[in-house]
């Protein structure tokens, strides 16, 4: 049976700051950012949106096309941006979704990578029950700090994916390789609202991490690097993709001399990822979105290769092949919408951004601009939302106030 990813969309933040602004307040040569780091925007959540408000966007939009959502079974909360340390934020998701009651929902956690073990998840569970459907929300808010080397790597944003039996979008395949290590690249403590990171070392065990995983799929019987067309990487920052295909291309040459094919890594696939910047756990599948919507050539029957880091580390090489017609399900105009629709913020608007408190007290109305659900603070504890029930083109006409 073939069982993958039925539908997918995106949500992110409604603001956004312009990386050659941020370099000129860091006396950072702009170039840096947008050719050596290969980032133009990054993607700025205000403190009216946080993973369920971009969660539930995400969700929202990936149910348009799918015809009876009682279907939906179990929902998987991929994110290392936590709103609860009991409480699975994919709790307000199934709730702000309306959806089936007789469902599991539970939130899962390894940096980036919990996303791709929620689709491994939900691929078992789908052929163990057919008639199910599984959505995963893969939703994160990147923070480093301000004025740190990780600042302009920043980015926010969303991913629902539906998964199911003869899916309409990418068919997952089975074999995989996976890898973990014990390391401290990068991680976030308890209390602390931003990560701590050894940047340059990170960059080295995502490298190292590519050729673990895909020795390990080499030995449990996956195809050569010739038989994938296209290549997607979890994208911190786009040039880090652009030296996963590098490495890439250096270890099949290695194994295989001589001339032989080698898959595209196509700009398209980066696009996204450019103007939005790291979205953790969403990243990978957000370059996916980007290289299915950016490519104008039909990819149906295309074998695409995933590759999955989550600092700490765990990571996982897979494979999946583009369903005909995918096209059909897919809101490239909504999305490229939505990316262009984000509000410019100036460096220092960013900032009080920034260093707001991400649980603010509770306010009883909108103030900031936000997708059809808006984080209205935190009272007594609890978390407090408004869905507004409208879509996100009329939302976005709230004007910011502060
Ligand atoms: P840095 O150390 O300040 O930057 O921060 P750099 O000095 O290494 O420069 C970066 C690049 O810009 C270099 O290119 C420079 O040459 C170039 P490279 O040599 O690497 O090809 N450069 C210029 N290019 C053009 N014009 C100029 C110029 N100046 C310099 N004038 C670092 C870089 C990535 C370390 C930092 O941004 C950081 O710490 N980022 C966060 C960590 C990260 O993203 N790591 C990636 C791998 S780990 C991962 O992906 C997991 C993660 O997503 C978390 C999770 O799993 O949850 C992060």
């Amino acid at each position: 049976m073939n069982v993958g990813i039925d539908i997918a969309a995106m949500a992110t933040g409604h603001y956004a700051l312009d990386l050659r602004f941020l370099a000129v307040a860091r006396s950072v040569d702009p170039r840096k950012y947008t050719t050596g780091l290969g980032q133009d925007f990054m993607s700025v959540a205000s403190p009216q949106e946080d993973v369920v408000t971009m969660g539930v966007e995400a969700g929202l939009r990936a149910l348009e096309h799918v015809s009876d959502p009682t279907t939906i079974r179990l929902v998987l909360f991929a994110t290392e941006s936590s709103v609860d340390q009991s409480k699975s934020a994919g709790i307000y998701i199934h709730h702000f979704l309306g959806l089936n009651p007789s469902c599991r929902v539970v939130e899962l956690k390894q940096a980036c990578y919990s996303a791709t073990a929620a689709l491994h998840i939900a691929t078992a569970f789908v052929r163990q029950n057919p008639a199910a459907q599984a959505l995963i929300i893969a939703s994160d808010i990147a923070r480093y700090g301000l004025n740190t080397s990780g600042e302009p790597t920043q980015g926010c944003g969303a991913v629902a994916l539906v998964v199911s039996a003869n899916p309409r979008v990418l068919v997952v395949e089975t074999t995989t390789g996976v890898y973990t290590r014990h390391i401290m690249d990068f991680w976030r403590p308890n209390g602390q609202d931003a990560a701590c990171v050894n940047g340059r070392y990170s960059a080295l065990a995502y490298l190292e991490a590519l050729s673990k995983t895909w020795a390990d799929f080499q030995c449990n019987g996956g195809g050569s690097v010739g038989q994938i067309d296209f290549m997607c990487y979890h994208t911190p920052f786009t040039k880090m993709a652009e030296k996963a295909f590098a490495r890439h291309t250096e270890i099949a040459r290695s194994i295989q001399r001589g001339g032989q094919y080698l898959p595209a890594f196509l700009p398209s696939a980066v696009l996204y990822g450019r103007r939005l910047g790291n979205c953790y756990t969403a990243s990978l599948y957000i370059s996916l979105l980007s290289l299915l919507e950016n490519t104008a050539q039909d990819l149906a029957g295309a074998r695409v290769g995933l590759f999955s880091y989550g600092s700490g580390c765990v990571a996982e090489f897979f494979t999946g092949v583009l369903a005909p017609g995918y096209q059909n399900v897919l809101f490239a105009e909504a999305h490229t919408a939505a990316i262009a629709q984000r509000a410019l913020l100036t460096v220092s608007e960013y900032e009080a951004f920034y260093t707001q408190s991400r649980d603010p007290v509770c306010v009883p109305e909108v103030r900031y601009y936000t997708g059809p659900l808006c984080f209205l603070g935190v009272k007594d504890h609890q978390r407090h939302y408004r869905l507004t029930l409208c879509n996100t083109e009329s939302c976005t006409q709230v004007r910011l106030v502060s």
